[in-house]
């Protein structure tokens, strides 16, 4: 099945788009299937591109939200522990810097951010359209409503609940297609002094890792802040901070607030300068990262290839979203991987999409471990290289491809 549609105009400001490349025939990077789905699976094309006004990096045909986070959706933030630490520190610093009365979070997940706020009885509510993960938030404390965020809901919350003193998100804006929707809702919930404080996959860090897995069906954006910057200000709003983050392989955290109401800190005119010397507007910069692209794969599909040819065993690790992108870009099977170790239930016994490589627990990678894991939650590679040691001390190597292919 296929049927997305292809846009031409920035989602943000309306200019033309700037298409440099395409990832291909690409199914939803979180639709791990059972063997009688195969035959109806769904495809896009990813094809992503810059705005030639405000710089937004987008793709450009994107499936309808509904197909993707959908009741069965299965990504939960806290099979992570590094995550849940750098949400918990990110909680601790919104309180610190804004001393929040009533905290509102777009698209809070299992609930692992708001949490905090929960536990010292701070008014809060989460707003999370997928059911099941909103549900898991409910039993760990945390107050949502299940929608997706924009205008109308945002409204809707003021009424019944007054106006919020910060609004949160992490790793969720850039999934939301109708942005203006965003930061209309925005505009329309925060209370005078009130910010809004996000964070989000960097495309300043994505550009210099060459790391292409960052783009995918629910990546709909890949923020800067020159173009957080101008997504804003039609509303009123003004981009006050940006903070990086190590996260997702390299995030920003933007604050923005309402123009004039607090002082725009220097942060933004460094992180600016930065973005400009780096090219992030430049036309050029986008045909070398799509040459770097290619180069990653033919590297990446050469070595797997070469190792099973000479009868090494070759496993994934962590069954990623980003995995998707590289798995279908590359045309990596279950002949060249035998199987991707994931910690997460729901993917269990269920195969990747587009390239049907068999998902199957942590135990199946320790009970015999292959030759070699490709490490597909390379933005995890602390947490994951810390506590896989017997792997390596039996002689396996990992294999990275970001920022370059190599073995490790
Ligand atoms: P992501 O947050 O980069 O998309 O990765 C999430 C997936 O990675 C999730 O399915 C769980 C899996 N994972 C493991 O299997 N083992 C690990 O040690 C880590 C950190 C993640
Ligand atoms: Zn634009």
């Amino acid at each position: 099945m296929t049927g997305a549609r292809e846009l031409s105009a920035c989602r943000a400001c309306g200019a033309q788009l700037r298409s440099f490349m395409s990832f291909g025939r690409m199914p939803l990077a979180n639709a791990f299937l059972a063997p009688a789905e195969f035959s109806k699976e769904y495809f896009y094309e990813l094809k992503p591109a810059l705005c030639g006004g405000c710089g937004l990096f987008q793709i450009t045909e994107q499936p309808a939200p509904e197909q993707m986070f959908h009741p069965q959706y299965a990504f939960f933030t806290r099979t992570s522990k590094s995550m849940v630490a750098h949400f918990g520190a990110y909680a601790r610093w919104v309180q610190t810097q804004f001393a929040p009365n009533f905290v509102v979070e777009v698209g809070c997940n299992d609930g692992v951010l708001l949490e905090t706020f929960a536990r010292q009885g701070v008014q809060h509510l989460g707003i999370e359209p997928s059911a099941n993960v909103a549900a898991v938030a409910e039993k760990h404390g945390v107050r949502t409503q299940v929608a997706f965020f924009g205008e109308a809901v945002a409204r809707d919350v003021r009424t019944r609940h007054g106006a919020a003193d910060v609004i949160l998100a992490a790793n969720v804006i850039c999934h939301i297609p109708d942005i203006r929707g965003v930061a209309a809702g925005v505009a329309a919930l925060l209370g005078p002094k009130g910010v809004f404080v996000f964070e989000e996959p960097y495309l300043g860090a994505m550009i210099d890792k060459g790391s292409y897995d960052q783009i995918y069906d629910e990546h709909v954006f890949i923020f800067s802040a020159q173009s957080v910057a101008a997504l804003f200000r039609p509303f009123g709003l003004e981009l006050i901070q940006c903070l990086p983050q190590p996260t997702h392989g390299g995030s920003m955290r933007y604050v923005v607030a309402r123009a004039g109401a607090r002082p725009v800190t220097e942060s933004v005119a460094r992180t600016l300068a930065l973005e400009d010397m780096q090219g992030l507007q430049r036309s050029e910069t986008y045909e070398h990262f799509r040459a770097r692209c290619e180069r990653n794969r033919e590297q990446l599909v050469g070595l797997v290839r070469d190792l099973r040819a000479k009868g090494h065993r070759v496993v994934g690790y962590a069954a990623t979203s980003k995995s998707t992108t590289v798995l279908n870009y590359c045309g990596l099977g279950p002949d060249d991987i035998e199987f991707i170790s994931d910690t997460t239930p729901e993917k269990q016994g269920k195969f990747t999409p587009g390239t049907h490589i068999p998902v199957r627990p942590h135990e199946d990678f320790t009970r015999r471990y292959p030759d070699f894991a490709v490490l597909f939650g390379w933005n995890h590679e602390a947490e994951i290289l810390g506590k896989e040691q017997a792997f390596a001390a039996a002689g396996g190597k990992w294999i990275k491809f970001v920022p370059g292919v190599q073995l490790a």
